[in-house]
């Protein structure tokens, strides 16, 4: 559990990420800034993605419009997952329709030995933006820094780009496990560095995105790769913050990503919200779980299902109103403002004010 420090427990995001009680249940978006948004795509027009995330100027006013146009409770900085991989020497692309492609994928354990891990100061521009957007926001917001999971990270730097099978990742996982868990050794020395410099910039949490731990049985994810999460867990909760640790198609993996030690676990759309966290004894916050392409549907319906969520959630202290996944391009902003206002507009059944009003 992470140490708290008193100044932050004030602020109803970093509250729930602690199981605390607050006066209504914060809400912010995976994804929030992106290409569904107009503002974003105007940027876009001038910017590349990595030009966008290396200019701490630009990656704050994208982080920050999105934030106040959505009314929500916490910024995510805008960054990506891949950062990483270009100072420990990959040099990756973003490639139109066709998501990151990494020139010279790792295959070998000479090529993880080659891997350089000393470098992480190279990522500082995400501090600074970091420090515009806090310096912006003066703590009305919770600001979320974030980095990837040894295992997703590994998976891209073995692929190549994204992946139907993980065959070559699970093939480097079983075939040669001591290479394997010397790159992991490596990306949590970087992400451990990568965090830091986040918070001592101004993150009052942090979020890890182990967004294909779903395609891991859950022997495999106990073996290969709750030891050096859980490593990382630990020397991110150190630097005083919470920690949010999410994935997706994890359902069954929960109880065993639990064990990483994460303050706040995020859950994807597939279980209900009040099964998955049974399932979890409550020992840890939650957050989710609408999924993402329902904001395609009719307010009516969206509304339903974000009081529904609510429902499940019972005003136990420790829920975080979020999507199970990331807005997709030609999300309707208007249905993700709608979101807001029905998170906030919302009475438990359970609250006094409901039950005699
Ligand atoms: O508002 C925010 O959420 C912050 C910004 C953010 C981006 N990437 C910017 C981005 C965040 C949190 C990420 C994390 C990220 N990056 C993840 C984990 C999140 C998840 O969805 O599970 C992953 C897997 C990546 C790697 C990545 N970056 C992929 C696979 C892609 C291409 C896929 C696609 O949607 O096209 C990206 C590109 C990317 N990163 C975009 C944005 C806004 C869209 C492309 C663009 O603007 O050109």
């Amino acid at each position: 559990m992470t140490p708290i420090p008193s100044d932050l427990s004030s602020h109803r995001f970093v509250r729930a990420c602690l199981r605390q009680p607050v006066d209504r249940t914060p809400v912010w978006f995976l994804r929030q800034a992106g290409r569904y948004m107009p503002e974003y795509m105007e940027v876009r027009r001038h910017h590349s993605l990595l030009e966008i995330c290396k200019r701490p100027d630009i990656a704050a006013e994208v982080t920050i419009t999105a934030a106040e146009k959505l009314d929500v409770d916490a910024a995510i900085i805008f960054a990506d997952l891949l950062l990483p991989l270009e100072c420990m020497g990959l040099d990756f692309e973003f490639q139109a329709g066709e998501g990151p492609v990494i020139h010279k994928p790792l295959r070998n354990a000479a090529d993880i030995n080659a891997l350089i891990t000393t470098r992480a100061a190279e990522l500082s521009y995400v501090g600074e933006a970091i420090q515009r957007v806090v310096a912006h926001f003066k703590g009305r917001l919770g600001m979320i820094g974030f980095c990837g999971a040894p295992f997703t990270l590994a998976s891209y730097m073995i692929e190549g780009g994204g992946s139907r099978n993980y065959v070559e990742t699970k093939k480097l996982m079983y075939r040669q496990p001591d290479a394997w868990r010397k790159l992991l050794d490596k990306l949590v020395i970087v992400l451990r560095e990568f965090a830091a410099q986040q918070v001592a910039a101004g993150a009052d949490v942090i979020q890890i995105f182990d967004s294909w731990a779903g395609a891991l049985a859950i022997q495999d994810y106990r073996d290969f790769v709750l030891p050096a999460t859980k490593i990382l867990v630990r020397e991110v909760q150190a630097l005083g913050v919470p920690l949010i640790y999410f994935g997706v198609d994890t359902a069954s993996l929960l109880p065993t990503m639990r064990e990483a030690g994460a303050d706040v676990l995020g859950l994807d759309w597939r279980t209900p919200l009040d099964k998955a966290w049974r399932e979890l004894d409550y020992s840890c916050a939650v957050q989710g779980n609408l999924d993402p392409i329902t904001l395609f549907a009719e307010p009516e319906l969206i509304r339903a299902r974000v009081h529904q969520i609510l429902d499940q959630a019972a005003g136990k202290p420790g829920h975080i109103f979020n999507l199970g996944h990331g807005i997709v391009p030609g999300t309707p902003v208007e249905n993700v403002q709608a979101v807001v206002k029905f998170v906030r507009e919302y009475k438990s059944p359970t609250h006094p004010e409901a039950r005699h009003g």
